[in-house]
């Protein structure tokens, strides 16, 4: 299939994007390079431009014949959105009623969104099924729930067929090191972990008295790997249903302190942990129910540690 990626010139995008090619789809990337890397954008074609530029994308959809949008573009970064409320509501709302409108007039009707376990807010269980109440405790995880909300009333007029993957949170990169996690500025804990401990720099570990067993953040930690077949698969299922509605997650919990623990079994790894106060809007404890979502989606996630001697190996490499 001709598949429109859009936000693929970023870390989940352009992993989705090799593995799309492999599967023997046409990845095509529409991104305006606001936080992703042109020179990622080597499975496919290049689209550049913002989603909220529903011209762009309609000559987009209707140029390269597309048959399904893999939406992945969004500003994501919960601590800016309590800062920039506006800005993110203004970027992933409005982007996405823009990307509606287009595959409207385009025509197209399948559509996978990147949604986010940022949308359910506090936990009330200890993981956290599908139907668990949706509350956000911040701009970003309610920009996400904006969206669902959007797609899943307009989509049946539109006779979209759609899924809505709640991702918990992505660690890993490719492991043949082509393409790996790069943000600027990076706040997602295991490359700023693993920096530190090879640097010898400190680590800023933000939350030392969460209601947890040791205080710190309790996370689900997926594979950016098993997350983009996760993709591949919801298309196809797409065939046969009009709409999916999934986390994505292991269904294990990690503390962050046990992820320091992971990161210093490797060679030489010492950690220099800087013990900082709990980010505004930072939930204690969020691990995925995934049972629903293996039966749709059979599959073996990556162990952390798998993902930790990746990304240290690519960071070694010196990438
Ligand atoms: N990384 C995670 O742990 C995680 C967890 C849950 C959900 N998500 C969601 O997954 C998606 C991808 O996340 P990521 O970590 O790869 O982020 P990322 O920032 O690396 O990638 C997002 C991409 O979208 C592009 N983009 C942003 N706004 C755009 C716009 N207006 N027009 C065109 N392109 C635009 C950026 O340039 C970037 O390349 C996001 O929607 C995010 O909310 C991520």
């Amino acid at each position: 299939m001709n598949i429109l990626v859009t936000g693929g010139a970023g870390y989940i995008g352009s992993h989705t994007s090799k593995l799309l090619k492999k599967a023997g789809h046409l990845p095509v990337v529409f991104d305006n390079l606001s936080n992703g890397w042109a020179e990622w954008v080597k499975f496919g074609p290049f689209a550049f431009g913002d989603i909220r530029d529903e011209e762009a994308l309609f000559r987009t959809l209707t140029g390269f014949k597309i048959e399904a949008v893999i939406h992945f573009a969004a500003k994501a970064y919960v601590e800016e959105s309590t800062r920039l409320p506006d800005v993110y509501f203004d970027n992933n709302v409005s982007g996405t009623i823009s990307l509606l409108k287009a595959m409207k007039r385009a025509g197209t009707k399948v559509l996978v969104f990147s949604s986010s376990c940022a949308t359910y807010g506090n936990a009330q269980t200890p993981t956290i099924r599908e139907d668990h109440p949706q509350a956000p405790t911040n701009p970003y995880g309610l920009s996400k729930l904006m969206c669902e909300q959007v797609i899943s009333t307009t989509a049946p007029v539109l006779g979209l067929r759609y899924a809505m993957l709640r991702y918990f949170n992505v660690i890993g990169n490719d492991p043949e090191g082509e393409i790996f996690e790069r943000h600027e500025p990076e706040t997602h804990v295991l490359p700023n972990l693993i920096r530190a401990a090879m640097s010898g720099g400190a680590f800023r570990l933000f939350g030392t008295n969460h209601a947890t067993p040791d205080g710190t953040a309790v996370r689900d930690y997926v594979h950016v790997m098993d997350l983009g077949l996760a993709h591949i698969r919801a298309i196809s299922e797409l065939s046969t249903r009009e709409r999916l509605v999934s986390n994505v997650g292991t269904g294990a919990g990690v503390s962050v302190r046990e992820l320091v623990a992971t990161v210093e079994k490797e060679p030489g790894a010492r950690v220099n942990v800087e013990e900082k106060p709990i980010r505004p809007g930072d939930p204690p404890c969020l691990v995925a129910d995934n049972g629903y979502l293996l039966t749709w989606f059979h599959h073996d996630f990556k162990p952390v540690d798998q993902a930790v001697r990746e990304m240290a190996a690519t960071i070694r490499a010196g990438s």
